[in-house]
């Protein structure tokens, strides 16, 4: 008899037939999620679960599945699973690493572009009819070319968006909790700086880090107000990681010329006063929102699933320890 596998929401066909040949689907084939009480239902007799980033992955859903040894995330981050409960209790949990790097790394610079060359605030103005001449002035923003790019956190995403800053002959600084080696450095051409110093002297300012106890709010009110008049914020990685009222306020009061953010504190509720700014370019979550790389993600995913239950280790455990104990 196949194992019990639950798929908590829809994912791409090629992840499906993967999972097909090695285990009994129960697949919720809706963007819909199934809720606390749905989850922890469809859970019991469990022994995969395929999460995505929406599905809050706690310790009472781990009880409710008691057979349960994997969960498999479709996402790089996994700040929705509570992994030290589920390390307790001997359950795997995978990511989806490397395969969404460089389309993460693209939509990191499309927002700082946009929000830079005002580009949808643009947009609206030229679809609202509002568009008589061209004026000398008219929806001048910011150059991006020569200028100084902060990168907060410099794991494969944030080392992505460096290498695309050297086109622009960018002077990148970063910060990290583990510097670079002095070769990574000097090959993608970057300063290791203290995160004051970087809020400081960049024009831009990138968010490639998870979100942790540690990150949440790590940019709020205090490192708002160190950044340059002029500056732009990106956040690509974690809405809570950026204190989005603090952001708000900042943004209205034109103490930092704008931001581009792709994720929000409580998705997917944004907040009104974001809304009402023309300063700012939202996005839905998106920037690993690719055909091909969304369909790799899940593939990935289903085949780490699989290998756990076939007793192997899988490529990417987020819990390592739970095979050395
Ligand atoms: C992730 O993978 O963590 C992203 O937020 C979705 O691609």
């Amino acid at each position: 008899m196949k194992p019990k596998l639950l798929v908590t929401r829809h994912i791409y066909p090629e992840a499906i037939a993967i999972l097909r040949e090695h285990a009994d689907i129960d697949y919720n084939d809706s963007s819909a999620g199934l809720g606390a009480d749905g989850l922890a239902a469809a859970a019991a007799g469990a022994q995969a679960i395929v999460s995505q980033l929406t599905d809050r992955m706690d310790a009472r859903l781990m009880d409710a599945a008691p057979e349960l040894k994997v969960i498999a995330n479709v996402a790089v981050g996994y700040d929705n699973v509570d992994v030290p409960a589920a390390t307790e209790r001997g359950i795997v949990v995978t990511n989806t690493p490397g395969v969404l790097t460089d389309t993460t790394a693209d939509f990191a610079f499309t927002l700082l572009m946009a929000a830079a060359r005002r580009v949808t605030e643009a947009e609206r103005f030229l679809r609202s009819g509002e568009w008589h001449q061209w004026e000398i002035d008219m929806m001048c923003g910011h150059d991006i070319h020569h200028h100084t790019l902060g990168i907060l956190g410099l794991g494969r995403i944030g080392r992505a968006v460096a290498r695309r800053a050297r086109g622009f002959e960018m002077r990148v600084l970063y910060n990290d909790q583990n510097r670079a080696s002095e070769a990574d450095e000097r090959a993608l051409g970057l300063e290791f700086t203290d995160v004051q110093s970087l809020l400081r002297d960049a024009d831009f300012v990138s968010l490639h880090v998870p979100l942790t106890d540690a990150t949440r709010h790590y940019i709020g009110a205090d490192e708002l107000a160190l950044m340059k008049p002029g500056a732009i914020l990106v956040n690509t990685s974690r809405g809570p990681v950026v204190d989005e009222e603090a952001l708000a306020d900042a943004l209205e009061r034109g103490a930092i010329a704008g931001a581009g953010l792709d994720v929000f504190e409580n998705e997917p509720t944004v907040s009104p006063r974001l809304l009402a700014l023309d300063n700012v370019v939202l996005a839905p979550h998106i920037a690993s929102a690719s055909i091909k790389t969304r369909t790799r993600m899940c593939t990935m995913a289903a085949e780490n699933a699989v290998a756990v239950l076939a007793g192997s280790r899988p490529d990417n455990p987020v819990n390592p320890e739970v095979f050395d104990s």
